[in-house]
């Protein structure tokens, strides 16, 4: 079997479930989702699927300690921490830097999606294998439209698709990107390596792989557990 890294980016601030000083006490990282640390949840569901493989967690800089007491109390599988950036992009380019150069292929994963399945994360590491990447997408629900100015225009829902982590590549490809892109604001890496001129290979994603982003989606989380 083929050597894979996981990098779980887990360095925000969570902006958008701040609701009062509760988030800056704890991101949402590191909430309670049915008494178990969003974060830990995460962790262990790369675990069940991949004992023995490399997982770094890019941190906010000034949480190591507190995370660290959150591994001792709830009994965190083992892992790496290295320090996060000021994005998303950042926070992932750090963990490269800790990450075996050994691995062959690397997924990338939201820290806060805990609710993504052994079947998603197995389909795509097989989709990556074939193909070289691997991005899960789901179909969208609500219609959409196009703001543009003070009108708005409806959009072609079927043509469009939500996207959500595990993404994996081939770890030259996902190396090759984050060492070549301009910048450093990309939503995720299927877009930092198309900006040096890879295509990514999309797989079947799931609806309950939320990313909890806004504070109803802890209840949303906790009624899917
Ligand atoms: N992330 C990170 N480093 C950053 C920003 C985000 O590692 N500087 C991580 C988050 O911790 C999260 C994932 O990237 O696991 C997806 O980001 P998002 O859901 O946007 O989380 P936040 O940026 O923390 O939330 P918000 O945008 O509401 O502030
Ligand atoms: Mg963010």
């Amino acid at each position: 079997m083929k050597k894979i890294g996981i990098i779980i980016p887990a360095g925000g601030s969570g902006s958008r479930m701040a609701t009062s000083e509760a988030v800056r006490d704890a991101p949402k990282q590191f909430r309670l989702l049915s008494g178990r640390p969003v974060l830990a949840r995460t962790i262990e569901a790369f675990r069940r699927v991949m004992p023995d493989a490399e997982i770094v967690v890019a941190l906010p800089a000034d949480r190591f300690d507190e995370w660290a007491g959150l591994c001792i109390e709830y009994d965190v599988p083992p892992h790496k921490i290295c320090e996060g950036g000021a994005t998303r992009f950042l926070s992932v380019l750090g963990a490269l830097g800790e990450l075996d150069p050994a691995c062959e292929y690397i997924a990338v994963h939201d820290a806060a999606r805990p609710l993504v399945s052994e079947e998603l994360i197995v389909r795509a590491i097989e989709t990556a294998r074939k193909h070289g990447s691997a991005i899960p997408v789901v179909p969208l629900v609500d219609s959409v439209r196009r703001i543009r100015e003070s009108a708005s225009y409806p959009e072609d829902r079927t043509t469009l698709r939500a996207v959500q982590t595990p993404q994996v590549f081939r770890s030259d490809i996902l190396r090759t990107g984050y060492e070549r892109a301009a910048g450093d604001d990309f939503g995720d890496d299927a877009t930092v390596v198309e900006s040096v001129g890879y295509t990514v290979m999309l797989c079947e994603g799931e609806r309950r792989n939320i990313k909890i982003t806004e504070p109803e989606d802890m209840a949303i989380a906790e009624a899917l557990l």
